[in-house]
């Protein structure tokens, strides 16, 4: 390939360099369109626009290949645990022995929330989506930690990172006990991430959540594959409101925002409806996927933006949701359900010619409702787990692209100069 692309517009011929990136992915490098030629691209839902060069995850989706750093996620079954993934993505490589400790004692050393912080969760109604309390006390924790505001050095990210990756757990817990009127839980220092988290769900002033090893490795598990995708739309959102400079914190409540829609994070929620649905009225799978060609309905946690092949990570899900039912002796009809549509869907003409595979979405409502965690909980898990990625990506961008902020063109549609009419004047339509 050349490494320059030719643009040719009435005639004139304008040359923009082709970057190549370390796995040969090819962008034409438009930076100088505008200035050159008095042209913008348009590209609604950016399928075919990078927004920025990122060294922190690879993606083919026509492959089906996914890797954090350059390590492949099939890598990280049985393999290490959430903490030190999140440690490999913020900081670009796998910690030492003595990094990862210090970070987990930081870890535990924030996972407190301010007593401030508790009198808010009681203003909430009790019907409150945990989304929309995940994401005001993400927010808040600006009003409580103005320290981190301003972490341009690396120790007060560090701290600003491990502050935020350890109370993002205890604001989760404590808005699902809030939405149960159940006594919060303080985190118990001598628990690792995940049985921490799971006591803080689970436990009882007078009864200790015993949380065994298949349960700690399931969401570990799941954690660990939510924990990035390049610029899906929570990441690019982080990306985009951390260019204004706003602090961390404010950028990844935004996330959490954008994580909730159910065409993104929101759709591990609707698969578990849909695979409810079909179960209690007893809907066939085969009508439920024509329902879904029809246009009838969504076969929710299928198709994807980037992967035209197998997600990998629906791969890994559902053998581990296979494994998590087994070991604890339980079989789950919903399950059952979601293997018959794939199996229906993955040898139908409509979903090969559009490329329409399971998600990360697909079996993950499987792995928790397995773990006893409500359905309404299900996108602040996602969130949980994608929370490593947004602070890499928030550092990445505040480092490649400092002082430069996110702001795409449009091509305007409306009214052309037009005279302001007084309202005296006006008719009914207000013309
Ligand atoms: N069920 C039925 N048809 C589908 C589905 C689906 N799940 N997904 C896509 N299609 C069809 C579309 O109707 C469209 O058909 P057409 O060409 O006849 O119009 C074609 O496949 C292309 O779909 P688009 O919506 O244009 O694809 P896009 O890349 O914009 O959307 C998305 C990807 C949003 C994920 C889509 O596949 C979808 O809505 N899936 C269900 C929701 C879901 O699972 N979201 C989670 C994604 S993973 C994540 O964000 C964590």
């Amino acid at each position: 390939m050349t490494n320059t692309a030719t643009l040719i517009i009435d005639g004139q011929s304008y040359e923009y360099p082709i970057l190549v990136g370390s796995e040969g992915e090819c962008g034409i490098d438009i930076r100088e369109l505008r200035n050159q030629t008095g042209c913008i691209t348009l590209d609604p839902g950016y399928g075919n626009t990078g927004s920025c060069t990122s060294a922190i995850t690879f993606i083919d989706g026509d492959q089906g290949i996914l890797r954090y750093r350059g390590i492949p996620i099939e890598q990280f079954d049985n393999g290490p645990n959430f903490i030190e993934v999140a440690w490999l993505l913020i900081f670009g490589r796998l910690p030492s022995q003595v990094e990862y400790r210090s970070f987990a004692n930081d870890l535990n050393a924030h996972a407190n929330l301010d007593e401030g912080m508790k009198h808010h969760f009681e203003g909430f109604p009790r019907t409150a989506p945990p989304m929309a309390i995940l994401s005001a006390m993400i927010n808040a924790l600006s009003c409580f930690h103005p320290e981190d505001q301003d972490c341009e050095d690396d120790e007060t990210f560090r701290m600003a990172a491990a502050r935020l990756i350890s109370k993002i757990r205890t604001i989760a817990a404590y808005a699902y006990r809030h939405s149960q009127g159940l006594p919060y839980i303080y985190p118990d220092h001598k628990l690792r991430y995940v049985p921490n988290f799971l006591h803080m769900l689970f436990s009882q002033p007078y009864n200790h959540f015993e949380c065994d090893e298949v349960m700690r490795d399931a969401l570990n598990l799941l954690l660990i594959l939510h924990a990035d995708h390049e610029q899906n739309c929570s990441t690019s959102t982080v990306r985009m409101v951390g260019s204004s400079q706003a602090n961390l914190f404010a950028s990844c409540a935004a996330g959490v925002c954008a994580l909730w829609g159910p065409l993104h994070g929101g759709a591990n929620v609707e698969v578990l409806h849909m695979l409810d649905d079909i179960h209690k009225n007893n809907v066939k799978p085969e009508e439920y996927v024509q329902r879904a060609k029809s246009g009838q309905a969504r076969l929710m946690g299928f198709g994807h933006r980037v992967y035209k092949n197998f997600d990998p990570r629906a791969k890994m899900l559902g053998a581990a949701a296979e494994r998590l039912l087994t070991s604890l002796g339980r079989q789950d009809p919903l399950l059952d359900i979601a293997r018959k549509l794939e199996e229906i869907a993955l040898q139908d003409p409509y979903f090969i010619e559009r490329k329409l595979y399971p998600n990360v979405d697909f079996y993950s409502g499987i792995i928790l409702r397995a773990l006893g965690i409500p359905t309404n909980m299900f996108t602040v898990i996602f969130a949980i787990g994608r929370l490593p990625g947004w602070i890499a990506h928030w550092r990445e961008q505040q480092q490649l692209m400092a002082n430069k902020i996110a702001r795409p063109r449009q091509i305007y549609t409306g009214n052309v100069k037009t005279d302001y009419t007084p309202m005296a004047n006006r008719n009914s339509t207000g013309a």
